[in-house]
């Protein structure tokens, strides 16, 4: 590698893939008691995917993986590391991330998820960036994915609304002296409000029983309210500490690809933030909360059809449960 810049990690691959299933709003209206006018009105969202019969997170990860190796002109035996953004493995054991290797076919990387619920992806994309940055790995592959529609209770109207199931990924290489580079990434956790939104039961606090499978305790219990006020205060703050981190401004920032979770938070975010809503990459309408692969579905996206361009500075944010957050600057 010859550059005089330190070393760094850059975006070299995305992928994504959502599951071909469409479940509507209007379809949910035939499950639950709520209506297409709240569910747009309340979080702008019409639609999610939902993974089919037998499909797991590790196979919805191998198509993404897929498409970020070969944008990135690199194969799976070229891997030094696999990391895995997940809350929604296979099975509770052994990781996501490992089944994921196998399915690529090779044996070699080290491969781990990281449980950082919507902020998995930035935390896993930090976790390979700082690999990359010691001089230890070269090539990363880093996924978000989840299948949240199976630990939703479909009876609680609260929660079944907003979750959807995707994969998205990227390729993490070292940067060269062209100016492509991750720039910055910041994580925090403040657990005081971790049971605010929690799978409570079929751990080692509360294993579950028969009891508890019928009293929902295996699904996702969220207070809606706690969240959303952390949301709009903690990505707005951890976006501004990235900028100042990085001597930026709003105006520097070519486009936000933001955790999509509630479209009426990333417009408080993008208020806070002085940046116009038509510099964020929206797609929630089309896939409902992801979870950890929400960011990457959308960075895939905008790289392909080519709104985000080599050259560009991305700002990406994302939280959820733990309450656990993260910002990452990123140039193209
Ligand atoms: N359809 C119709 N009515 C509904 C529905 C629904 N799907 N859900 C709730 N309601 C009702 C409520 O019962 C309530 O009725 P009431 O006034 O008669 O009591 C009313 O709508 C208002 O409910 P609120 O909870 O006040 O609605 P709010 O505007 O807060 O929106 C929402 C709820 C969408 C959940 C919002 O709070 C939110 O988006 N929170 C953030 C969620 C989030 O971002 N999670 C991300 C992390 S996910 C992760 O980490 C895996």
């Amino acid at each position: 590698m010859s550059s005089d810049k330190p070393r760094g990690s850059r975006i070299a691959g995305t992928g994504a893939y959502a599951p071909e299933h469409v479940l509507t709003n209007a379809d949910l209206e035939k499950i639950v008691d709520t209506s297409d006018a709240w569910i747009t009105e309340r979080t702008g969202i019409k639609q999610r995917h939902v993974a089919a019969d037998g499909e797991a997170a590790s196979d919805m990860a191998l198509r993404a993986a897929q498409g970020a190796l070969e944008s990135a002109g690199i194969q799976a035996t070229d891997l030094d590391m696999i990391i895995v953004g997940t809350i929604s493995p296979d099975m509770p054991l052994p990781a996501c991330a490992a089944f994921l290797q196998k399915k690529l076919g090779v044996t070699t990387s080290p491969s781990f998820d990281v449980a950082a619920a919507c902020a998995g992806f930035l935390y896993s994309m930090s976790i390979g960036d700082q690999f990359i940055k010691s001089g230890m790995h070269d090539n990363v592959l880093v996924v978000g994915v989840e299948v949240l529609t199976r630990v939703l209770d479909w009876e609680d109207r609260t929660t079944c609304v907003l979750f959807g199931d995707g994969a998205g990924a990227a390729v993490l290489r070292p940067a060269d002296s062209a100016p492509a580079r991750v720039l910055s990434t910041k994580l925090y956790t403040d657990a005081t409000w971790a049971e605010s939104l929690c799978i409570p039961g079929g751990g080692s606090k509360e294993p579950l029983t028969g009891d508890g499978i019928a009293q929902r305790r295996d699904k996702v219990h969220m207070i809606g309210q706690d969240i959303f006020k952390m949301a709009v205060k903690n990505l707005s703050s951890a976006s501004m500490e990235a900028l100042e981190s990085a001597g930026l401004s709003a105006d520097d920032i070519d486009w936000v690809v933001p955790h999509q979770a509630n479209l009426r938070i990333i417009t408080q975010v993008s208020h806070r933030l002085h940046i116009p809503l038509d510099r964020f990459i929206l797609d929630i309408d089309r896939y409902g909360n992801t979870s950890s692969a929400s960011i990457p579905i959308a960075l895939d996206e905008s790289v392909r059809d080519g709104r985000i361009k080599p050259g560009q500075t991305v700002l990406m944010c994302a939280l959820g449960a733990g309450i656990s957050w993260a910002s990452a600057l990123v140039r193209m």
